[in-house]
């Protein structure tokens, strides 16, 4: 009997596949070397190191950053903003967001704002579910210690002007914190030349990492006060945080069998190119634009220009709700999509899909054009029924 057809369609949360050598490598570590890294002078854990060590200096490469030390691993992208985020802001700050960003720049922000610590000012977005760099300028006042925006929306897949709004916190002394979550690994992301003083990304979104994996880049200069304190394995004797990068931010064991997945994972990547997994992601946009194009009752929310957004598309069926969308997506064509409001109740918002939500298919760099022409057929047909 043959398995059932599936089409995993949920990147913007987590890829799948990944890799083969990504599950090889963590499978080689699970089983072959398995100790904690910078504890001990025997071999597996001088192995662990290396593994550390070698994954953040692939990162280094990827991001076009001198120091490997200022990327700190974290748990996953929702793990770096926090780290950013309460490291940064100091009590009476203001910190301007915007309505595309997720409940995992939102939801921070409102502790911040409920403890009294912050004040916090949340710029619009358009129908499409762009931000405007005038509408942030506009937010901007004197004591604006920050600006957080993510780079790359998870429901729209529109991309922000993150280099002018950099350019904008800066000419008002302000930091520039951006949420990469859906951009690193899937076209080249340079912090230092966007302009970010901290970026939070994923390691297994379209890194192709393992779930459990992310990091933050803080750049020189850029002070952040720790979130949690404990082991680094370093400066033993000392009962403070060491104030060295990386240890500041890594306190207790790392996730080695991830980060070695990560390894490979940037192996990948580095040797496929950030240039070419980018031309690749525009061509999905291009093909799913085209391919659902004036089908009766379907609407794909957000730009529809290919080059103005990732492959991450939240769409509508008239007289259907999005959960029965993704129902039958799964149930009739094997096809993994997520609906709802993907944790960024504000973007839908703004582009008028509160509280209903949208389902949403989000294409990967392991995704072919063969599974946008499924998704887009799947699409249509369910449309085509749902009129009847
Ligand atoms: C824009 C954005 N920011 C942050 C996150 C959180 O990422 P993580 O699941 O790695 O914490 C996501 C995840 O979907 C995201 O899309």
């Amino acid at each position: 009997m043959n398995a059932p057809r599936r089409i995993y369609l949920d990147n913007a949360a987590t890829s799948f596949p990944k890799p083969e050598a990504v599950w090889q490598a963590m499978d080689r570590f699970n089983r072959g070397v398995g100790a904690s890294a910078g504890r001990g002078a025997y071999r597996e854990a001088v192995e662990a190191g290396r593994i550390l060590d070698s994954c953040r200096d692939k990162l280094r490469r990827l991001l076009g950053v001198a120091e490997a030390a200022r990327v700190v691993f974290t748990f996953n992208a929702t793990d770096a903003i926090n780290i950013a985020l309460k490291g940064v802001v100091r009590q009476g700050d203001h910190v301007v967001t915007t309505w595309m960003d997720h409940n995992s720049v939102l939801r921070p922000l409102s502790e911040l704002e409920e403890r009294g610590v912050a004040r916090v000012t949340r710029v619009r977005a358009s129908a499409e579910g762009v931000v405007a760099a005038e509408d942030v300028a506009a937010a901007l006042r004197d004591d604006t210690r920050l600006v957080v925006m993510l780079h790359a929306s998870n429901v729209t897949g529109s991309l922000q002007p993150a280099r002018e709004v950099a350019a904008l916190a800066h000419a008002r002394g302000a930091l520039f914190l951006l949420d990469a979550a859906q951009t690193a690994g899937a076209r080249p992301v340079f912090p230092d030349e966007i302009g970010a003083d901290l970026m939070a990304f994923p390691g297994h979104k379209s890194l192709l990492g393992p779930l459990g994996t992310g990091a933050l880049y803080i750049r020189e200069g850029v002070d952040v006060l720790t979130l949690r304190e404990g082991g680094t394995g370093s400066r033993s004797e000392e009962d403070r945080q060491p104030r060295d990068l990386p240890d500041r931010h890594e306190a207790g064991s790392h996730n080695l069998p991830g980060i070695a997945g990560l390894e490979a994972a940037l192996d990948y990547i580095l040797a496929r190119g950030l240039e070419d997994i980018e031309r690749h992601k525009r061509e999905l946009c291009r093909s799913f634009l085209e391919a659902t194009a004036g089908a009766a009752r379907l609407r794909v929310l957000g730009p529809r220009d290919p080059s103005a957004r990732e492959p991450v598309f939240s769409v509508q069926i008239d007289g259907l709700d999005c959960q029965e969308v993704g129902t039958l997506l799964d149930a009739e064509f094997g096809i993994k999509a997520r609906a709802g409001l993907h944790c960024a109740p504000l973007a839908h918002r703004a582009i008028g899909s509160f509280p209903g939500g949208a389902a949403r298919l989000s294409f990967g760099p392991l995704n072919t054009l063969d599974d946008v022409a499924a998704a887009a057929e799947a699409l249509r047909a369910i449309a085509r029924a749902s009129s009847g």
